[in-house]
């Protein structure tokens, strides 16, 4: 159809983790096994006729608030998504024209990638090294933007803090830190914002909060950047329901507290198993493992565990192929897991 924007026709899209309806033990998308905080479901439970009957907070006030006293980032330094992924559109609308570059490394989160086509712009992929570590040439690269999942996803690299302040100090554009993932890996770099100008640090409620079909996220900076985000951004990004539930979720820290917990000593047990069977684990400061089987056959695994009812991710890209990243379930799926995968050894 010559109607649809040259760009448009000839990119992929992004391919999202499979959520089939039934039977099956989701560990594929790096979801919480958990329920989220009772309190963000009274709050849902609560949400009153109006709230539903008017416009929400277009700027998510009291969420806004609500992040601020958690996060100690100044709320004017905060803007709220329709999930993180809605704060990745915010940033590359910022920061990038058609035709400039965005700088990422390969393997990790593509959606930045897919965000950077539809603007019509470039993105420069720098291989991780064979452990994992950073480039040189990411540091080097003067790309206008470079986003860094920290901890990385699909391996669960987490890059230590003097690397985020390398990129800063060496960035001639915008640094942004995603971190999804960075409660389970217990550090992070909210308290580097105060310091660096050029850095936007982005989280998620949809991993240790269990608010994934909820949608909210946060992107973190300054003021000035911050107001380019709310000129960019849909208008009611967030419905009513989502700004009350996830205020509540957010300051119940205690509850989150203990699910990441529990999924972290989950994750240590399941790593230790899978090294007794053969597998090489990568470290993970992530609520997922990216692992390799002894035999090499990722694939074949990947089919047999659909069949027992257990959903896993399988990339098909080249230094992920023989590898499976799995999401950390209860203790019991992955106690069940370890057994399958025992049995088809
Ligand atoms: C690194 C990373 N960032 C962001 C997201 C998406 O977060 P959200 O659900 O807030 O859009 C994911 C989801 O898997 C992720 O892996």
């Amino acid at each position: 159809m010559d109607k649809i924007r040259k760009t448009v026709q000839a990119m992929q899209g992004y391919v999202p983790g499979r959520q089939p309806k039934g039977r099956f033990v989701k560990l594929n998308a790096n979801e919480n096994p958990y329920p989220p905080s009772p309190k963000a479901l009274e709050a849902l439970g609560k949400t009153a006729a109006d709230s539903l009957r008017l416009y929400p907070s277009s700027s998510a006030e009291e969420l806004r608030q609500a992040a601020s006293e958690i996060f100690e980032v100044p709320a004017d330094c905060i803007v709220a998504g329709n999930g993180s992924d809605d704060v990745f559109t915010m940033i590359i609308r910022s920061f990038l024209d058609e035709g400039d570059t965005l700088a990422v490394v390969d393997p990790t989160y593509t959606l930045y990638e897919t965000l950077a086509e539809i603007q019509g712009a470039k993105t420069e992929r720098h291989p991780l090294s064979e452990d994992y570590a950073l480039p040189e040439s990411f540091f080097e690269s003067g790309a206008k933007l470079k986003i860094l999942p920290n901890p990385n996803a699909q391996t669960g690299t987490l890059f230590p803090e003097a690397d985020v302040i390398r990129l800063c100090e060496s960035a001639k554009g915008v640094v942004v830190i995603d971190e999804a993932y960075a409660l389970f890996a217990g550090s992070n770099s909210l308290p580097l914002l105060k310091r660096f100008k050029n850095l936007v640090v982005t989280r998620t409620m949809s991993k240790s909060h269990s608010l994934a079909g909820l949608r909210v996220g946060f992107g973190m900076s300054s003021p000035e950047i911050i107001e380019a985000f709310n000129k960019v951004k849909d208008s009611y990004n967030l419905n009513a329901a989502s700004q009350l539930a996830a205020a509540a979720a957010i300051r119940d820290t205690e509850y989150t507290a203990g699910v990441v917990k529990r999924i972290n000593e989950t994750k240590d047990f399941f790593a230790k198993a899978l090294a007794s069977l053969g597998w090489q684990v990568t470290p993970s400061g992530g609520n997922f493992l990216l692992a390799k089987p002894g035999s090499g056959d990722a694939a074949g695994i990947v089919a047999y565990l659909e069949q027992e009812g257990y959903l896993v991710r399988h990339f098909n890209t080249p230094r992920l192929l023989d590898k499976i990243r799995f999401s950390i379930g209860t203790t019991e799926q992955m106690e069940k897991l370890i057994e399958l995968l025992k049995n088809k050894e």
